[in-house]
C-alpha cells in the first residue's frame, strides 16, 4: 500500500520565506534554490507574484527566476493568484504555476480578499492563458483540517472546492493543513471522504507542523496511497494570514523518514541539511528540523 517513490514539493522558498518578516536577501534566496536543487529536490516552488504589499517578502520574485542557475531536470514553480500574477510568472519563465483557494470562506477572505466562489472565478481566466502556453496548474486547497478564523472544516467543503480546481484543470491538489492542527484520524477521514470523489494520483499533501503532528499525518496519507508530499527546507515558514501557523514539515525529516522506509525521493539528506542551514545562519536563528539539529550536535 506504501508507495516505493515520493515527489517532495520543497517550498520553503516561498511558504517558508514569505512569512519572514526581516526581508531575505535576495542572493539568498537564489543561493537556497541552487542548493536544494543540488540536492536533488526536483520540484522547488520558488517564489510567488502575489501582491508586494500583501506580502513584502516575495517582491523580489522576478529577480530570483531570473538570476537562478536552472537544472533541466528541475521544475521552479510559483504561485499566481490572479491573471497579473500569471503574466508576470510566464515573462519570468516560469515551468509550473500554482492557484490558491481555501475550503474555508473567512480564510479565503483574509488570505487573498474574496470569497471561495470569487477565487474560483478569478482562477478561470487564469487557467485559461496558462493552457494556451502549456503551464501546468497545481491547485492549493487551505485550512482542509481547521481553520484559524472558523474552527472546523468539513471534509465535505474540502471535497467540494477539491473538485471544482481540477474540473477548472488543475492537474493536481495540494491539500493544505494550513495551521497544522491535524491529527492522524481526522486526517483519515477526511482523506478518506476526499478520495471517495478524487484519484489518489491527483493529490498531495501539505502540513504544516505546528503542533508537531505532521509526519504522523504524512504517514497517514502515505498508506492512503498518496505519494506527492510538499514540505520545506528547515520547517521554514507560515502563513502570514493565518496567525500563528508554524512552518510547514521540514523537508530533512520527511527525507530522513522515507529513506528509513525504503520509499525513494532522489534527496540527498547531507546537501539538503547544508542547504537548510545555510539560511538559517542568513536568518540568525536554529532550524526547526530535528533531523538537521540531531545530524549537526
Ligand atoms: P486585492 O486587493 O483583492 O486585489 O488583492 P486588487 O486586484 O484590487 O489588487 C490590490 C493591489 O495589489 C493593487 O495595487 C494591485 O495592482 C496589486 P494598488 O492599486 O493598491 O497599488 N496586485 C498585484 N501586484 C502584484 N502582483 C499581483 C497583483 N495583483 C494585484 N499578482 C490578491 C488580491 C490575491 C492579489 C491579494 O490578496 C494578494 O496578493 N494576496 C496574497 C496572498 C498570499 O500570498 N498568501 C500566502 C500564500 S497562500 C499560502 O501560504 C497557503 C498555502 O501554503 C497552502 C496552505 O498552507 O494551506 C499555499
Ligand atoms: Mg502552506
Amino acid at each position: 500500500m506504501l508507495p516505493k517513490s515520493v515527489k517532495i514539493v520543497e517550498v520553503g522558498p516561498r511558504d517558508g520565506l514569505q512569512n519572514e518578516p526581516k526581508l531575505v536577501p535576495t542572493d539568498a534566496k537564489i543561493k537556497l534554490v541552487e542548493q536544494l536543487a543540488d540536492a536533488g529536490c526536483s520540484v522547488i516552488e520558488t517564489g510567488s507574484f502575489v501582491s508586494p504589499k500583501w506580502v513584502p517578502q516575495m517582491a523580489d520574485s522576478a529577480d530570483v527566476f531570473q538570476k537562478i542557475n536552472r537544472q533541466n531536470r528541475v521544475c521552479y514553480t510559483a504561485l499566481t493568484p490572479n491573471l497579473r500574477g500569471l503574466q508576470q510568472a510566464i515573462t519570468a519563465r516560469v515551468d509550473e504555476v500554482a492557484v490558491f483557494g481555501s475550503a474555508s470562506e473567512a480564510f479565503s477572505q483574509k488570505n487573498i480578499n474574496c470569497s471561495i466562489s470569487e477565487s474560483l472565478e478569478r482562477f478561470i481566466p487564469v487557467m485559461e492563458l496558462a493552457q494556451q502556453h502549456q503551464l501546468p496548474v497545481r491547485g492549493y486547497v487551505s485550512c482542509v483540517l481547521g481553520c484559524p478564523y472558523e474552527g472546523n472544516v468539513s471534509p465535505q467543503k474540502v471535497t467540494e472546492v477539491s473538485k471544482q480546481l481540477l474540473d477548472m484543470g488543475c492537474y493536481e491538489i495540494s491539500l493544505g493543513d494550513t495551521i497544522g492542527v491535524g491529527t492522524p484520524i481526522k486526517t483519515l477521514h477526511m482523506l478518506e471522504a476526499v478520495l471517495n470523489e478524487i484519484p489518489v494520483e491527483k493529490l498531495a499533501v501539505h502540513f504544516h507542523d505546528t503542533y508537531g503532528q505532521a509526519l504522523v499525518n504524512i504517514l497517514v496519507a502515505l498508506q492512503q496511497g498518496i505519494s506527492v508530499v510538499d514540505s520545506a527546507v528547515s520547517g521554514l515558514g507560515g502563513c502570514p494570514y493565518a496567525k500563528g501557523a508554524s512552518g510547514n514539515v521540514a523537508t530533512e525529516d520527511l527525507v530522513y523518514m522515507l529513506d528509513g522506509m525504503n520509499i525513494k525521493t532522489g534527496i540527498n539528506l547531507k546537501k539538503l541539511t547544508e542547504a537548510g542551514l545555510n539560511m538559517m545562519q542568513v536568518l540568525g536563528r536554529q532550524s526547526n528540523s530535528k533531523v538537521a539539529c540531531a545530524l549537526t550536535a
